[in-house]
């Protein structure tokens, strides 16, 4: 089968999602768009996978959050698709990109041929068996990336009833996966290198709270080691997880969250690189014309720090997405859009807590509040000073009116003559800027 499309947007994720609503917005003819992605169900909030989806009890599950309900948006249900003219080729994994004959083809065999193609493939999860890891290809070591990861999750967990969970890394996966394995009354274990989890952003005093928390809801920590490799049972499921230190623990279920990759490989070769991702100017347009990448894949010029990043979170996923499609769209009116002007912002929650965080996290971090594991209400955050000036921000807890304040200090990056001062002042800082 040999199809045209006037644009293809290659993924089904978050960034296909906000882009085809914006697609829809700008006015597009049926039969002009398709999005080809390799999963079998129409864009959706993949956050809600290591969240809503896990609940014990009503738990989140598809149509319920196609995009765009995380950020308050119609939910695009497959009718949707079908009423605009948009194609979803779903199931579909293209395996070849060539860009010079502006062709896709899919693992099947199927070409792909367009004029504008957007690139949202996303990222992949790195695997314990990409490093060859003993036995860490045993039933029951699970990722979770995606709706069949997923409900191989629950699957898993619905096997393995009250067991013992140990979560192999301490980033986002890790943090997210353990309270909801433990809400699930799974008996978990957390296993990560660093001094403490979260490193990316979080500082020690922040840290101090999250793993206080999650000590106090029962989880245990190991932290400064490594699984370096896994024993199962006759099945092939997994019973014991081995660590560098030398200690075994057993294990019913273990779940990997050790990072993403950003599937770039299509390209490689075929458009220019930087920082591991698709380089774009700040209308998300590659090195090739008429080739545009969004989402985790893209390193941008990020205009407020005046430098090139790549991004894997949400919210830059839906405005690139968004971006992009502007772009696109005013472009062949002739017309021109402003450059992507993007504050980074990144977000968690887990069992009752819940924090936010914009801007950048470098420079000297100062502390506030009360980040006491114990506390009923416990309210905290931490800014970043850079140059004498606040340049990041992050909040647990804050109210609505409070993040809101935050993330315009990260926007403005107010100066700060006295850092004492600042740390006295707290959230109160910010909610006078
Ligand atoms: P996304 O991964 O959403 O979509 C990529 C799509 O491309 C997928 O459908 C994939 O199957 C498809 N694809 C890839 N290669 C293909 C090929 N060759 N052929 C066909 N299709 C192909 N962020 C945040 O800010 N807050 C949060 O709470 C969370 N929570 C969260 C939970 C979990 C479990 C994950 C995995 C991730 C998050 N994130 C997050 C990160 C956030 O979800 C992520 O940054 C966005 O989904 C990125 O959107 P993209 O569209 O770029 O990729
Ligand atoms: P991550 O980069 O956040 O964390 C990976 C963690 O694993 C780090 O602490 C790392 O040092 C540790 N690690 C590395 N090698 C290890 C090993 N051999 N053994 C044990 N630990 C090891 O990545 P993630 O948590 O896997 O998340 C994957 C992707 O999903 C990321 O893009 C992330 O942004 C996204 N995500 C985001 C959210 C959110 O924004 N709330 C939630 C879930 C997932």
């Amino acid at each position: 089968m040999a199809k045209h499309f006037k644009y293809v947007i290659l993924g089904g994720g978050v960034a296909a999602g906000y882009a085809a609503r914006e697609f829809a917005k700008q006015g597009v003819n049926p039969g002009e768009l398709a999005i080809i992605s390799k999963e079998p169900v129409a864009p959706y909030e993949r956050p809600a996978l290591s969240k809503g989806y896990l609940f014990p009890q009503n738990a989140a599950r598809l149509p319920g959050f196609h995009t765009c309900v995380g950020s308050g948006g119609e939910r695009l249900l497959p009718e949707w698709y079908s009423e605009k003219g948009i194609e979803l080729v779903l199931s579909t994994e293209i395996v070849k990109a060539d860009l010079a004959s502006k062709t896709l083809t899919s693992a099947a065999g199927d070409t792909f041929t367009y004029e504008t193609l957007l690139i949202a493939t996303g990222s992949s999860v790195i695997k314990l068996t990409d490093f060859g890891v003993q036995g860490a290809e045993s039933n029951n070591i699970l990722y979770l990336r995606d709706i069949a990861d997923a409900d191989k999750l629950v699957a898993a967990m619905q096997a393995k009833k009250d067991g013992k969970a140990v979560i192999v890394g301490g980033g986002y996966i890790g943090l997210e996966l353990s309270a909801a394995l433990k809400i699930n009354n799974f008996d978990v274990t957390m296993v990560y290198p660093e001094p403490w989890c979260m490193p990316r952003l979080f500082t020690a005093g922040i840290a101090h709270f999250y793993e206080g928390y999650y000590t106090n809801k029962g989880i245990k920590i190991l932290k400064g080691t490594v699984a370096v490799g896994f024993d199962a049972d006759a099945n092939g499921d997994v019973t014991k997880v081995k660590l560098k230190n030398g200690s075994v623990l057993d294990a019913d279920i273990v779940i990997v969250g050790v990072g993403g990759r950003p599937l770039t490989g299509l390209f490689k070769r075929q458009v220019d690189e930087e920082k591991g991702g698709l380089k774009t100017d700040a209308f998300f347009e590659t090195s090739v014309a008429g080739v545009y990448a969004i989402g985790d894949v893209a390193t941008f010029p990020l205009k407020l720090y005046n430098e090139q990043r790549r991004v894997e979170h949400v919210d830059h996923a839906r405005k690139s997405a968004e971006q992009a499609v502007r772009a696109i769209k005013a472009k062949e009116s002739g017309e021109s859009v402003a450059e992507y002007d993007y504050l980074p912002y990144f977000y968690s929650r887990s069992f009752d807590v819940a924090w936010q965080f914009y801007g950048d996290n470098v420079g000297d971090d100062v502390l506030f509040g009360d980040n006491d594991p114990a506390s009923a209400k416990p309210k905290f955050g931490s800014y970043w000073v850079k140059d004498g000036k606040v340049v990041g921000v992050f909040l647990e807890g804050g109210s609505a009116e409070e993040n809101q304040a935050i993330a315009k200090v990260a926007r403005v990056q107010p100066p700060v003559a006295d850092v004492q001062a600042l740390k006295e002042q707290g959230i109160e800082f910010a909610a006078k800027i």
